[in-house]
């Protein structure tokens, strides 16, 4: 990456993904950096982030939704506000800034030789892509013990990566469950909040396991009650944080939580460190 760590590195967009049919509008970008020693050098960890500009309209962070076991970079964004519309607004051979990539990322080392469960909402799916295709990938699957998936939508509508769902579904000793809040005609999985669904459809007592969750605040808030009345220790409990952002690597003080600057120190956490901290996030 360039040493001016405020300086994007321009990247193509090479393919735009509709993933999304409801009101929830989501899109998936493929981008591709024009230099090609940014190409060749770039690499990430799952969780961490990058600050995505479009320019002449401004700049946001964005996780990665992809593995890094995978030679394109990925991401997933929310039509929310200013930069996401304007993001929205962009197709195939449009060129965005990128710079980073910013913060801890999730614990990989840690997850080694453990069982993983990943539970993820909405838009909360998409960092938790970017660990789920990494521990899947065959180039890493024996590193890691059995692979607990449970995705929830509002609507199937609103399901996020189908076309990465049969991978999941037959890759070894994974087990992958969707919910939708409400029943409706032609779907065929679960229904309910996925915090009520903790005990019937996943094994959440497995040996050693680590559990990684994100999506809306309200949630994570349900999902973590639940698990802590399982007996889930808390430092097993992982998730990443949204914050307002501007710098990206803590030298602006927009993102910190008392001592903890979300971009530097996380945005990925324990729930024993977030229960440390002051109730702001
Ligand atoms: C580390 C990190 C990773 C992220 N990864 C993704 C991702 O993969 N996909 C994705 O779609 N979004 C992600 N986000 C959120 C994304 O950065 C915001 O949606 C985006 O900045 C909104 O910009 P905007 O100009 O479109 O919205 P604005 O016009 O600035 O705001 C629109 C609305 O969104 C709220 N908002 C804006 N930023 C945030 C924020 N950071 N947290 C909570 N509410 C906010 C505003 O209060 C307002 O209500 C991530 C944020 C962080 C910090
Ligand atoms: S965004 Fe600047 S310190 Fe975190």
């Amino acid at each position: 990456m360039k040493k001016d760590k405020m300086k994007p590195n321009k990247a193509e967009i090479i393919e735009v993904i509709q993933e999304t049919g409801s009101n929830l509008n989501v899109k998936t970008y493929r981008v591709k950096f024009i230099d090609e020693d940014v190409r060749n050098s770039f690499s990430f960890r799952p969780g961490q982030f990058m600050m995505v500009t479009v320019f002449g309209k401004g700049e946001a962070p964005f996780g990665f939704a992809s593995s890094p076991t995978q030679e394109y970079v990925e991401l997933s964004i929310k039509e929310t506000g200013r930069v996401t519309s304007a993001m929205h607004n962009l197709a195939e051979g449009d060129i965005i800034g990128i710079r980073g990539p910013y913060g801890n990322g999730f614990p990989v080392e840690r997850a080694e030789g453990k069982n993983l469960v990943f539970i993820g909402g909405g838009i909360g799916i998409a960092p938790l892509r970017s660990l789920i295709n990494y521990v899947l990938d065959e180039s890493k699957r024996d590193q890691f013990g059995n692979v607990q998936m449970l995705h929830a939508f509002r609507s199937p509508e609103d399901a996020l990566f189908k076309y990465d769902h049969a991978m999941w579904e037959n890759s070894p000793d994974t087990v992958v469950k969707y919910t939708i809040d409400n029943p409706c005609d032609d779907w065929e999985h679960c229904v309910g909040f996925p915090h009520t669904l903790l005990a019937s459809e996943l094994d959440c007592e497995l040996p050693d396991a680590l559990f990684f969750t994100c999506g809306p605040p309200i949630m994570i808030k349900f999902i973590t009650e639940e698990l802590k009345k399982m007996g889930i220790e808390k430092k097993n409990i992982i998730t990443t944080l949204e914050m307002r952002m501007s710098c990206g690597f803590g030298k602006c003080g927009r993102c910190n939580i008392g001592h903890y600057y979300v971009c530097k120190d996380g945005p990925v956490f324990t729930f024993e460190q977030l229960n440390e901290m002051p109730s702001e996030y």
